[in-house]
Formats: C-alpha cells, sequence, structure tokens
C-alpha cells in the first residue's frame, strides 16, 4: 500500500528554512513553534509543506480539525458564504447562521431545560465570559479552578491557568478571586492514594478550600475541564464530577465545563460530560466547532445566560457569519459521519498499541484518555515518576523529521497527545503509530 508520508527532501527543507529565518525577524519569539516546517496545503489527516514533504498530523492544529482538514462541507459553505457578505456585526444587523447555530447547540448540549448560547472568536474569550455571566448571575466574585488546567491566554484565563512557564512567568500580576484546588490526577495522586480504591478521597481538598481559602457564598462558579487538555490528557474519575456537581448543588455555586478541547465528538461523544451523567450549567466551546475558522461559544442556562444586562455581552467579531456557517457544516459532518463513534474506534486501536508499546519501553509511565483523546506520559523511572521531559521532545522531534507532527503536553512537559482529525483513515493511524513506535524505540535506547 502506498504511505501517506512522503518526505521529498529532510525535514525542515530548503523553502521552510528560509521562512522560518524571515519569521525569526520578524514575529517575536515567544509565539512558540512545534515543527519546523511551513505549510502549503492540507487535506483530511494530511499535510504537505513547501518543500512538498508529505505528513501524518496527530495534532489537528491543537484539537481543531476534528472533520478533517479543507472538508468539502466546510469549504462548500464557506464560499457560499463569502458570496453574500463577510460582515456585518452581530449587534448592527443580525443574520440567520448565528441564530441557527445558538439553536442546533442549545438542542445538542446536555441538560433538559432552556437554554441561550453566545458566540465569541477564541476560547479564552469564551472562559472570559462564562466567568462574567456566572458573576452576573450570583452577583459572586470568586472562582475554583484546578491545578494542571488551562484555560487561555488572557489577563482572567491565564489567571484560571495552572502551568507557570511558558504562560504565567513575568505576566502578573493576575485577576483577583481565584482559588486553585488539587486535581484528581490518579497517576500522581495529591493524596499519594490509588484509584478506585481511594473513593475519590482527593475530593476532600476541594472541601477544604471553603474552610481556608475562600467563603463559600462568595464562589461562583467552579471550571473544570473534563479531561485535562494542555495539562497532560488527565480524566476526571466519574465519581469526581459527580461530587463537584452535587457541591455546586448545596452551595449555589454553578459548574462550568470547558469542553473547548473535549468537545465535538473527540472522546467519543458530543460532549465530554456526557460521560458522566453530570449537567453543567454552562459549557464553553472552541476549536473543532468550527472546522479551523475562530469561532467560540459559551451555552448554559436560559436565566444564567440572561444575567447580563443588555449590551454587557459580544464583540465586533464574535459569532462572524463565516465561522457560523463553518460549525454548521461541522455539525452536519459530525452527525452524519457518527465522528463521536469513529473517535471511540481511533481510540480503541491507539489504546492497543499504547499498552503493547508499555510493556517494551520503560519510558511509558501511563496510558490514559477517553475516545481519540489519548497520551502517553513518559517517566524516566517507573518507580520515582520521574517526568523525562527531554526524551519526550526527543520523541517529538524525531517524529516530526520522520513525516509524523505530534504534540507534547502535561504540567511537567512529559506527555505525549494525540488529536488527529478523526477523518484519519485506518492506515494512516497505523502508519502514524509506526513512526511513533520507532521514534519510542530509539530515543529509549539512546537514554538507556
Ligand atoms: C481546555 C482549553 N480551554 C481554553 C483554551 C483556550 O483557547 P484559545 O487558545 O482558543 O483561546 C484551550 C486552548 O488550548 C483549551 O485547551
Amino acid at each position: 500500500m502506498l504511505k501517506s508520508i512522503q518526505l521529498a527532501t529532510e525535514v525542515p527543507g530548503s523553502k521552510s528554512r528560509a521562512l522560518a529565518a524571515e519569521r525569526e525577524a520578524h514575529i517575536p519569539r515567544g509565539v512558540y513553534q512545534v515543527t519546523p516546517v511551513v505549510v502549503a496545503h492540507a487535506e483530511g489527516a494530511i499535510i504537505t509543506d513547501v518543500d512538498d514533504n508529505t505528513f501524518i498530523d496527530f495534532a489537528g492544529g491543537i484539537g481543531v480539525m476534528n472533520v478533517g482538514h479543507s472538508n468539502a462541507r466546510v469549504v462548500q459553505a464557506l464560499k457560499e458564504q463569502l458570496e453574500r457578505f463577510t460582515h456585518s456585526c452581530f449587534h448592527v444587523n443580525m443574520y440567520e447562521p448565528y441564530i441557527q447555530l445558538a439553536r442546533r447547540l442549545n438542542e445538542l448540549t446536555p441538560g433538559d431545560f432552556a437554554k441561550k448560547t453566545l458566540f465569541l472568536n477564541s476560547g479564552a474569550e469564551a472562559v472570559e465570559n462564562a466567568v462574567k455571566i456566572a458573576r452576573a448571575y450570583t452577583g459572586r466574585p470568586a472562582v475554583i479552578c484546578f491545578e494542571h488546567a488551562f484555560h487561555g491566554r488572557s489577563l482572567l484565563t491565564m489567571s484560571l491557568t495552572s502551568k507557570i512557564d511558558p504562560y504565567k512567568r513575568g505576566f502578573g500580576p493576575f485577576a483577583p478571586e481565584i482559588y486553585r484546588v488539587p486535581f484528581p490526577y490518579c497517576y500522581r495522586c495529591p493524596l499519594g492514594l490509588g484509584y478506585p480504591n481511594c473513593a475519590v478521597n482527593c475530593f476532600s481538598l476541594v472541601e477544604q478550600a471553603f474552610v481556608k481559602r475562600v467563603a463559600d457564598d462568595t464562589v461562583a462558579a467552579v471550571i473544570i475541564e473534563p479531561v485535562v487538555g494542555e495539562g497532560g490528557f488527565i480524566v476526571t474519575p466519574p465519581e469526581y464530577m459527580k461530587k463537584l456537581r452535587q457541591l455546586c448543588d448545596e452551595k449555589g455555586i454553578l459548574l462550568i465545563v470547558d469542553e473547548i478541547q473535549t468537545g465535538f465528538g473527540r472522546t467519543g461523544k458530543l460532549f465530554a460530560i456526557e460521560h458522566y451523567d453530570v449537567v453543567p450549567d454552562l459549557l464553553v466551546t472552541a476549536k473543532s466547532l468550527a472546522g479551523g475558522l475562530p469561532l467560540s461559544g459559551a451555552t448554559g442556562r436560559a436565566e444564567v445566560m440572561d444575567a447580563p444586562q443588555i449590551g454587557g455581552l459580544g464583540g465586533t467579531y464574535g459569532g462572524n457569519p463565516l465561522a457560523c456557517v463553518a460549525a454548521l457544516a461541522v455539525l452536519d459532518v459530525i452527525e452524519e459521519q457518527d465522528l463521536p463513534g469513529r473517535a471511540q474506534q481511533i481510540g480503541d486501536q491507539v489504546k492497543t498499541r499504547f499498552q503493547a508499546m508499555q510493556e517494551r519501553y520503560p519510558l511509558i509511565g501511563d496510558v490514559r484518555g477517553l475516545g481519540a483523546m489519548r497520551a502517553l506520559e513518559l517517566v524516566a523511572d517507573q518507580e520515582t515518576k520521574t517526568p523525562a521531559k527531554e526524551a519526550t521532545g526527543k520523541v517529538v522531534q524525531r517524529c516530526h523529521r520522520h513525516g509524523l507532527i505530534l504534540i507534547t503536553a502535561g504540567t511537567y512537559g512529559n506527555v505525549i497527545r494525540l488529536l488527529m482529525p478523526l477523518a484519519i483513515t485506518d492506515g494512516q493511524l497505523a502508519e502514524g503509530l509506526d513512526i511513533l513506535e520507532e521514534a519510542l524505540a530509539d530515543v529509549s535506547e539512546e537514554m538507556a
């Protein structure tokens, strides 16, 4: 069978190198660069660079391309909208795609109650707005968030984000009234216990926050990622999520679920929270919502969403018509092609391969994930679990040189995460996993 990866040059090729040099002259170094290649075009799960090298994409532009690059349905919807108009600002003149998309998300998100949706541009902006809305509704200022969380790079969302380097160093002072509690990171249990025998004892750390850190009647919301994304693909245990919902109900606190990375089929359900039998008050989306167009949403209980005064929410570009028609096409594709089902199949295949790799390479400390949101945590020593950050970087760089686009995650920079388009074929998936395994074998040997 013809391989998907075709390398015409060494990676990076001369055209990519020349553009990278120009990039260095004109773009700040703070804008991180994962791979050294420059994209020319992309389709499905394949990216072609300016030197004519083809790569299998296991990153999907950080979880944005669930329906695949250049999805025909999305492209067609965009072309048609482009001919009609590109912007009117929803505040000035309404347009149908915004209204239709809001209606669909209100129907598709969990919760058997009236909902409303607000559209914005980025994930960070949607999280900011969810917090604004929660504060307006409850009349309370505080927000509880978690260790290992990532919610964005704006002042408020950077303050909600956990990891210092590179996200927070030098960027303070941070927003006030944010209280961070330990996350149920079972591989590195904050209490040193083992799941499931622990009976999620670590939930007591949330309860203790109301004794030691913040008065319960000043807390507007708790924000949680059902599967922590940037922090290392850590899956919230089901019992923990239920307890969190219960606690929020008891104390009149809103539960905000950040589905920016987990949403739109990635975990085997349309939204990851559907694995939990828990209904949030507010659900935040972005990334794969609009197939690469900048769009984010905050969906929630109608009475909560209507708490801010008229004119209190919005922005010039939020819910841009091009982005909205792209999102409507994305929702059609997800439904018609059963992408959540496909994510489950992909996840099962990856899990089987990852478990086999774990037996072969002691570098792999943990294999985890939900649906197609799968990761490997690399450690220098299985006993001490010392994070193998350097080895992780080497594995990923070797993959890039051999035609696989791959990204890392984790507070300690030692997690390899998979966010391939769900449009990937079985052949491409297997080929990509082979490259990853070869890289793990090479680096294991080198580090031994
Ligand atoms: C869970 C989560 N929340 C929020 C964000 C921020 O989204 P954006 O980069 O679109 O602002 C991200 C981005 O990676 C994310 O993964």
